[in-house]
């Protein structure tokens, strides 16, 4: 799957967004090794941080289906936004941990730019679970 067909796929979870707060949709898709592709969008609430956004989502959705991070191959995010869409930093911290650190990871927008990173890029020296260890 190239990277643009998997931004559609993530456009397409976008439409599954509830937004009524921020009006602001955002679509994810992940893409594992057997071809299979999870989606998620954002998922908000009257009590504001309650909110789940889409990466996430997407992420939680795979494992509860039984995929791990090893299964993950690539992700993408899109959002209505000028500059392809970036993670906020909880999504950073989960990605850290959920997924491979140099798999690709397409942040996109609507206007079809596609920017190309990955998780030890998005979020340098992460707290990691090797960090609670004494
Ligand atoms: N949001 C995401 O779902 N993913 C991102 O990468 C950025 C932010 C959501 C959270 C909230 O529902 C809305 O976008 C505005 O912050």
């Amino acid at each position: 799957m190239t990277p643009k067909q998997l931004m559609q796929k993530a456009i397409d979870a976008r439409a599954l967004s509830y937004s009524p707060y921020s009006h602001f949709a955002v679509g994810a898709a992940l893409l594992c090794r057997d071809g299979s592709v999870y989606l998620g969008a954002n998922v908000e609430n009257a009590s504001y941080p309650v909110t789940m956004c889409a990466e996430r989502n997407a992420l939680f959705h795979a494992m509860m289906e039984g995929k791990k991070k090893e299964d993950f191959v690539a992700l993408a995010i899109v959002a209505d936004s000028k500059r392809a869409c970036s993670p906020c930093g909880l999504c950073r911290q989960a990605i850290a941990e959920l997924y491979p650190n140099t798999a690709p990871i397409y942040l996109g927008n609507l206007s079809g730019e596609i920017q190309e990173t990955n998780a030890q890029e998005l979020l340098p020296f992460a707290f990691q679970k090797e960090d609670l260890e004494k």
